[in-house]
């Protein structure tokens, strides 16, 4: 088990530091919420809206369960998948935990005109925010074996913080 996987609120970056990441340490990487697009043949946007959630929280659960087997893998999560019961056991046999942990101003700057993320979709987004880092951060925190700030950092810093951490 070499693995890294990122964890991390939506538009903490763990898409984009997985990609640097992977080209820097040579290892593959994988995109959870690409996976789970490409194996279900749809947006995770209609996955919310045709099946709800919880089914989206299933195929998480299904997801991590076979991502055990990866090799020399890093794993770019989606940003909810902390809060499932039993997910936190199973993102610790895939690998080395890593949370991105970024500010509200950030995460902001991140996904302002998104509408790909059912989550942040109407009403107050900074709101929405405030509200969902109250309750994940300290999930977060429990659940990282390494804890990295990205605010205020490029991608190269973050990159090497994490290299230099491993
Ligand atoms: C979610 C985060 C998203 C995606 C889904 C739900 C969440 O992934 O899995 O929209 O609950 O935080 P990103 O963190 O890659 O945006």
């Amino acid at each position: 088990m070499d693995n890294i996987v990122l964890i991390g609120f939506m538009g903490s970056g763990k898409s984009t530091i997985a990609k640097v990441l992977s080209k820097k340490l040579n290892m593959k990487i994988a995109d959870m919420d690409g996976d789970i697009e490409r194996e279900e043949g749809r947006t995770i946007s209609d996955i919310f809206s045709e099946d709800g959630e919880s089914y989206f929280r299933s195929l998480e659960k299904s997801y991590l369960n076979r991502a055990s087997e990866r090799e020399h893998t890093i794993l770019s999560t989606g940003g909810g998948v902390v809060v499932t019961d039993g997910n936190i056991d199973l993102l610790h046999k895939i690998g080395t935990v890593i949370f991105l942990q970024a500010d509200v101003e950030h995460i902001l700057n991140n996904v302002k005109g998104d509408t790909k993320r059912p989550l942040l979709q109407g009403g107050n987004v900074r709101e929405k925010i405030i509200g969902m880092l109250e309750v994940r951060d300290p999930i977060y925190l429990s659940a990282a074996n390494v804890i990295i700030q990205t605010s205020g950092k490029s991608v190269m810093t973050i990159v090497e913080e994490i290299i230099s951490i491993l």
